[in-house]
């Protein structure tokens, strides 16, 4: 993004000329967008889920000379192009097929890779929707989504916060999602486990402050991905990955509590979400489920 600056603005001293101090328009407080320049760069990162869709697109927005990389998937293709994807920026990166229900292996990839060089940036991002348990009486895939989505986020985030805390600082992001903020009935586990991971960033987030760990909560609309794919119904204000990165960065950078995104949908969900719930149920009765 183009910098806004005063033209009588010093960046060295942040002091305004001699010229604008007698304009009283330029006495104002110099007003400047912030530049990618300005973005703290993140050198350390890990990323499950960064084989595909958000996890990829985040992953090479992020990649860089100087930069560290550890991304995680389940098909050794897909990760293998992500990681050719992020080399090809001049990031060090390194694959690992794991799942990350596993939470020993995860556990033992996030020290290893924290030894390698802290951490200070750790995204917990895989997830699924499949089927989304779109039904409360598909008990495989809802214990399915319930364990990848819920138990594989805690399995990141517990030995990401036990490698941050030693070095007393770094940044954790938790993908949940729009159809986190209330149960969707298009969606009952999916939402679920997205309503669930929230309220436990949410919880923690103090907790770890004190340790100097910052928490960012991250609430996708739709994004273009594997899981939309799926979706066989119109998708309002679908954004393509890497813009969809590109707004996770600057949120992450910016050390924000929640990225949102995009603005009209997070606006509309909130309002959903606050209805009565007779009112809600017979909203969506209509509304085609997730796939
Ligand atoms: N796309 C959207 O509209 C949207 C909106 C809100 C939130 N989200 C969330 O964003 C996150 C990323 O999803 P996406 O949309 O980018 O979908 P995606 O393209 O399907 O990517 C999902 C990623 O998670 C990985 N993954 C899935 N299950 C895993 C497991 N058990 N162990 C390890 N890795 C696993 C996949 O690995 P493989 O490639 O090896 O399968 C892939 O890298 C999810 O948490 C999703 O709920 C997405």
């Amino acid at each position: 993004m183009a910098a806004f600056q005063s033209p009588h603005y010093s960046p060295q001293t942040g002091a305004s000329s001699d010229a604008a101090q007698r304009c009283p328009i330029a006495q104002a407080p110099a007003l400047r967008y912030k530049t990618s320049m300005d973005i703290p760069t993140f050198s350390s990162i890990l990323i499950t889920g960064g084989s595909s869709g958000i996890g990829r697109a985040l992953a090479t927005e992020l990649a860089k000379p100087g930069v560290r990389i550890t991304l995680t998937g389940r098909d050794q293709n897909r990760l293998n192009d992500a990681v050719q994807a992020c080399r090809a920026k001049g990031a060090d990166v390194k694959g690992h097929v794991l799942d990350v229900t596993d939470s020993h292996a995860l556990a033992q990839l996030i020290d290893a890779a924290d030894k390698a060089r802290p951490l200070d940036l750790v995204i917990a991002n895989a997830g699924i929707s499949g089927g989304a348990g779109s039904d409360a009486k598909d008990a495989d895939q809802t214990h399915r989504i319930i364990d990848i989505n819920i138990t594989g986020v805690i399995n990141t985030v517990l030995p990401a916060v036990d490698a941050m805390r030693t070095h007393g600082r770094g940044r954790i992001g938790i993908v949940s999602s729009l159809a986190g903020f209330r149960g969707m009935p298009t969606a009952p586990a999916y939402s679920a486990s997205k309503v669930a991971v929230k309220a436990w960033g949410d919880a923690i987030r103090p907790g770890l402050a004190k340790d100097g760990i910052g928490l960012s909560m991250i609430y996708p609309g739709f994004v273009e991905s594997r899981i939309t794919d799926a979706n066989d119904f119109p998708m309002p204000m679908l954004m393509k990955a890497p813009r969809a990165a590109e707004i996770i960065h600057r949120g992450l950078a910016d050390g924000k509590r929640a990225i949102t995104f995009p603005w009209p949908m997070v606006l509309m969900m909130r309002l959903l979400s606050a209805l009565p719930g007779p009112l809600f149920d017979a909203l969506l009765a209509r509304a085609p489920k997730k796939g």
